[in-house]
């Protein structure tokens, strides 16, 4: 496997993939790979000839309280992880390389970034779409792929590629969870014994909503009040937000009568975790 930290470099590299006609697959991560990361790349390599992926911990995308220097890292462990489900190339830049002194250049998505993680993180997006987009350029791949873990990320990729005409396919992946239900996340890591159990109460409220709306529910002020609640009565957790919007286009809703996103982000001690389900309707 190629490991390299320039953006000459990793050009280079997917250069001479294409100049001997081979597709390329990219997965942007920010690192302390678990199992969900690994099921992007593994799509990826079904997928396209070529796997690269990026591992970079991006500054912009962190507010001021945030856990930007104590993300959890290890470039080690994560390239052998990648290996091991046939990963081609890592692509490990440093902050300088991707903001060198002086730079000044943002991409921001606006109308569907004004909720969700857009409202309790500002400026959070806005990284987001600033560091992808310039992956993207780094990378050129045919095929970029995301986890629906991140729901209102991944529609915030979709809507900036097709409206600053990128030439690629953006690809959604199933949310990878533990045995016990929790969306794995590297955040996971911060919880400790019994805040971990405690997680569990994400998961638990969206299978709850899911099986009110299986069994006939259709008003979304009643669905989002049993998760808020669910949550409400677990000690160790706080809400930040549980929101119901159309999906994919994020608009506000009254009553299902088309798929809808139900998302949420809790807080269990200093760790904010989200989690979302689709609610369908036929
Ligand atoms: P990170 O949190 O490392 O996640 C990288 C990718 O893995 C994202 O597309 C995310 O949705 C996906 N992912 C994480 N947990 C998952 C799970 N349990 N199941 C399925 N997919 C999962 O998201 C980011 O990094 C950053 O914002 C990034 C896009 C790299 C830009 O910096």
């Amino acid at each position: 496997m190629y490991i390299c930290h320039t953006v000459a470099e990793i050009r280079k590299f997917v250069r001479e993939a294409r100049t001997r006609g081979q597709t390329v697959g990219f997965v942007p991560t920010m690192g302390y790979l678990h199992e969900g990361h690994l099921e992007l790349m593994r799509q990826a390599k079904e997928r396209c000839d070529v796997v690269v992926i990026s591992i970079f911990v991006n500054p912009t995308q962190f507010g001021p309280q945030e856990d930007f220097a104590r993300y959890p890292r290890d470039l080690e462990r994560d390239v052998q992880m990648a290996g091991e489900v046939g990963v081609d190339a890592v692509f490990n830049p440093s902050v300088e390389e991707i903001y060198p002194a002086g730079y000044c250049t943002y991409v921001e998505v606006e109308r569907i970034t004004e909720r969700l993680c857009g409202l309790s993180r500002p400026g959070h997006f806005r990284g987001v779409t600033t560091v992808v987009a310039k992956l993207f350029n780094i990378v050129a791949p045919d095929q970029a792929f995301f986890g629906q873990k991140d729901a209102q990320q991944v529609l915030v990729i979709k809507r900036m590629a097709a409206d600053l005409n990128m030439d690629l396919e953006v690809v959604t992946v199933p949310t990878v969870r533990e045995a016990d239900g929790l969306a794995m996340s590297s955040r996971n890591v911060y919880l400790d014994a019994v805040q971990r159990q405690a997680a569990l109460v994400l998961s638990r409220s969206l299978q709850a909503a899911a099986e009110a709306v299986a069994a006939g529910q259709r008003d979304v002020s009643t669905i989002r009040q049993l998760v808020v609640d669910m949550i409400k009565a677990e000690p160790l957790a706080e809400i930040d937000y549980v929101e119901i919007y159309s999906h994919p286009d994020l608009e506000p809703v009254v009553t299902l009568n088309g798929p809808a996103l139900l998302a949420l982000a809790v807080k269990i001690g200093r760790t904010r975790l989200i989690d979302n389900i689709i609610l369908g309707v036929r």
